[in-house]
Parts: C-alpha cells; sequence; structure tokens
C-alpha cells in the first residue's frame, strides 16, 4: 500500500495579497482515502513561481501531520516577496530525498529503492495573488459573509503530482499527470498503475543496450523483448484512469533509440477522456518519436476499433486496477478474448494469417479474494496469468504483477 499527501481542505485558486497566509488542511492517506497515515509525519512545503524559475526549491518545515489531528487546518505563510498577479504553487512533500535538492519540483522517483515507503508529495494547481483588502475574521472567530463567500467559491478541485522516469539518468525527463480530488475512479491515481510504473521504470533499466540482465522468466524476458527490440510494437492501455502508466511507458522508450513505430493506446470509459488528453498533451515534448493516443474502449461494447496503423494486431496489453469489480469480468474477458484474437488483416500480413498474439501485463492488488477467479475466467478463453513479481511500497497487501499469455 502507498500513501499519498494531498488536500482535505484545498488551497484556493486565488489568494489576496494582503492576507496573512493560505488555510490548507493536509491530509495523508492511502489511495482510496480510507485509510489514514498512522505515524507522525513532517510534512514540508515549497512555493513554485509561475512561470518556473530554475534552481532549487527551499522545502520549509510546515507541520507535524498526526491523524488525531485530521481536520486541523494549517496557515501556510504567503510566498517571500509575491507580488500582485503572480501565480504560484504550493508543494507539500514528506522528509526529502536527494531528488528534491536537485530539482524546482517535489518528485516520485519511479526507480526509488525505497519506492512507496514515504508518502508521495502533492503540488496545487497555480494560486493567483489578487488585490484587495483583507476581510479578517470577527472576534470570536467567526468569519464575515464575505470571506466564507470568497473562500467556498474559490477552492481548487485539481491537484498534480510529478515522476522522474528517467532510464538513463538525464535529469529532466519528469511526467507531471494532473489528477482531481473528487472519488471519481477514473480521475486519480491508484496504487497499482503507480506501482506498475516504477517496475517498468526499473525493469526496462536492466535491460541494457546489449541484452537482458537479470531476468529469469522466459514471457517476462519476451514482454521486454517486444518493448525495446527494433521491431514495431503496437500497446493498449485498458482502464487506463490518468493514463499515468501509458505516459510514464512513452517517455521511458522515447529514451530507448528505436527506428521502428511505436505506438500506446490508453483506452477508458468516455468520462476519462479528457483528463486523459491533458494529461498527454502536458507531456507531449517527453515522447516525440512515440506515438501515444486516447481513446474509448469500453469493455461493455462488444466490437473495438483499432487506429490504421495498428493494421490489427496488438503485442502488449496493459491493465493496472481494473479487477475491483468482478460483475465486469465477463466483459473484461471478452474484450481481452478478442484483443488476443485479432485476426489478421489480409492486405498488410499477407501470408501470416495467425499473429503471434499479445502478452498483457497487469496489476493487481487484492481487494476482495473473490478477484482471483480472474485467472480461472481468462484460463477459460485460452489465456495463462502467472504472477512474475510484488511490489510492497509502505506495508498491507503489495501490487502484484501477473503475466498473461496465449495457452498453447
Ligand atoms: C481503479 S481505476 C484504475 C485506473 C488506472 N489504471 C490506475 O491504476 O491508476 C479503474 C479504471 O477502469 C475503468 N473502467 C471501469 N469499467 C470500465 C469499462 N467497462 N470499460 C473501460 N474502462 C472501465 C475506470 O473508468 C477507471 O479508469
Amino acid at each position: 500500500m502507498f500513501y499519498y499527501i494531498s488536500f482535505l481542505r484545498p488551497p484556493p485558486c486565488s489568494c489576496l495579497l494582503s492576507a496573512p497566509s493560505v488555510l490548507i488542511t493536509p491530509q495523508i492517506a492511502n489511495d482510496l482515502r480510507t485509510e489514514l497515515y498512522d505515524d507522525a509525519c513532517d510534512l514540508y512545503f515549497a512555493w513554485l513561481p509561475l512561470p518556473p524559475t530554475h534552481g532549487t526549491v527551499g522545502f520549509e518545515k510546515l507541520t507535524t501531520w498526526r491523524s488525531s489531528t485530521l481536520y486541523k487546518p494549517v496557515d501556510v505563510p504567503l510566498p517571500r516577496n509575491v507580488k500582485l498577479g503572480q501565480q504560484w504553487r504550493l508543494a507539500l512533500c514528506a522528509p526529502f530525498d536527494g531528488h528534491h535538492k536537485k530539482h524546482e519540483l517535489p518528485l516520485i522517483d519511479l526507480a526509488a529503492t525505497d519506492f512507496g515507503n514515504r508518502p508521495f508529495p502533492v503540488l496545487s494547481l497555480p494560486i493567483s495573488f489578487i488585490s484587495g483588502s483583507h476581510v479578517g475574521r470577527a472576534p470570536g472567530g467567526k468569519k464575515t459573509k464575505a470571506s466564507s463567500a470568497l473562500t467556498k467559491s474559490e477552492k481548487q478541485e485539481e491537484i498534480e503530482r510529478c515522476f522522474f522516469v528517467s532510464s538513463t539518468g538525464e535529469v529532466n525527463t519528469v511526467v507531471t499527470i494532473k489528477e482531481q480530488t473528487s472519488f471519481d475512479l477514473d480521475k486519480k491515481i491508484w496504487d497499482s498503475g503507480l506501482a506498475l510504473s516504477s517496475w517498468l521504470r526499473r525493469k526496462i533499466a536492466l535491460f541494457k543496450d546489449e541484452g537482458p540482465v537479470e531476468h529469469d522468466l522466459a514471457k517476462e524476458l519476451e514482454l521486454f523483448a517486444r518493448l525495446l527490440s527494433n521491431e514495431s510494437c503496437n500497446l493498449a492501455c485498458l482502464g487506463t484512469g490518468t493514463g499515468l502508466v501509458g505516459i510514464a511507458l512513452a517517455a521511458l522508450l522515447q529514451t530507448r533509440q528505436s527506428l521502428a513505430p511505436r505506438n500506446i493506446l490508453v483506452t477508458d470509459l468516455p468520462s476519462a477522456i479528457p483528463l486523459i488528453q491533458h494529461n498527454i498533451s502536458a507531456n507531449a515534448g517527453l515522447y516525440t518519436s512515440v506515438s501515444l493516443a486516447a481513446d474509448v474502449l469500453d469493455w461493455d461494447e462488444v466490437s473495438h476499433q483499432l487506429p490504421p496503423e495498428y493494421n490489427n494486431r496488438i503485442d502488449v496489453i496493459i491493465m493496472a486496477d481494473v479487477t475491483y469489480n468482478t460483475a465486469s469480468f465477463p466483459s473484461l474477458i471478452r474484450t481481452l478474448k478478442s484483443l488476443f484474437s485479432l485476426p489478421a488483416q489480409s492486405s498488410t500480413e499477407e501470408g501470416n494469417p495467425s499473429p503471434t498474439p499479445p502478452l498483457a501485463l497487469l496489476a493487481y492488488k487484492e481487494r476482495d479474494p473473490s478477484e482471483r477467479t480472474l485467472w480461472e475466467m481468462a484460463r477459460g478463453v485460452g489465456i495463462h496469468f502467472e504472477q512474475i513479481d510484488a511490489i510492497s511500497g509502505a506495508g498491507g497487501d503489495p501490487v502484484e504483477i501477473w503475466l498473461g499469455s496465449a495457452v498453447v
């Protein structure tokens, strides 16, 4: 299980320059926000100006988080030298590691050996500093009408998290993912997606140019051969949510030179697409030679149309946390079956009527033991899943990494 720093009381979209502070309530909890971080944890804050300036960010201690003081608001002093009309973002992090010192952002290092042991940092959206006089509190702490109206209408509803993804060590490969503070399943980051991104980051680094290192599983070897070889590779992510795994993978593949086309299609229900599109565009500079696109793929729909450049072929299917609802298993399995048995297009695949079936990579965290019926159902349509790894984080149930392949 991982812990995420977030805002129980989010910062406002705008703040009077004359105000003494910005009021927030930090929270440290699991992905579902149902389990609070048990230990005391010092929280640090930093103000990041927009446009960003280069250099190190000065983090200062804000407070010590304790679950017993969960609802306690905290005053964050305004940025030093803030000027009218400027925009600043507020970063919160737990005691920081080397990367925070080197970067101007609070980063989640996907390659860290202690990945997920400490709560993940968070970044607010820009706060505009505006003119006007500060409406204080009446004696007794009661807010005036004007100040409560202002506070109510201006709370932020989105946050960002920044991921250091480089597999070759450059300092600037940073993926930024926007998520919503609401509980919509498709608009926030989940443990499984995060664990799978970290797993891919660490495994790809092991796969040096001269060939694989430290891989003993034949199917796992085949997976990375498909992802990193000089052959073209078509990937489809199902139930992608914010798009994190596909975007991180695109940035990782970009750092590995290949002359062959690499296509990643990140898919979800229609409600998820605008946020995925935003996240793809926000990180577009990181994957100029990898094609990354978003599209609707609803498992309940019977037929799925792939983009023409896919030539009706999928090499790797990627899924993270798509197993939380056993009622959706029949449609998910039907979707997998149809992607595993795509007929070759006669015009492009002449002489090869049965293309190699895809491999399916799945990140799974158990919420209920009944979810494990998925492997049996998959077997029933000719797909064999085996567990190839597990990622523990800060305790609790690990995220399991499973690899599915066609039964021969
Ligand atoms: C728990 S979220 C996981 C998101 C992301 N993979 C991650 O790990 O961060 C489950 C995702 O599955 C998607 N989903 C649920 N039912 C679906 C369906 N019938 N067709 C396509 N996607 C679906 C949801 O919209 C949501 O984005």
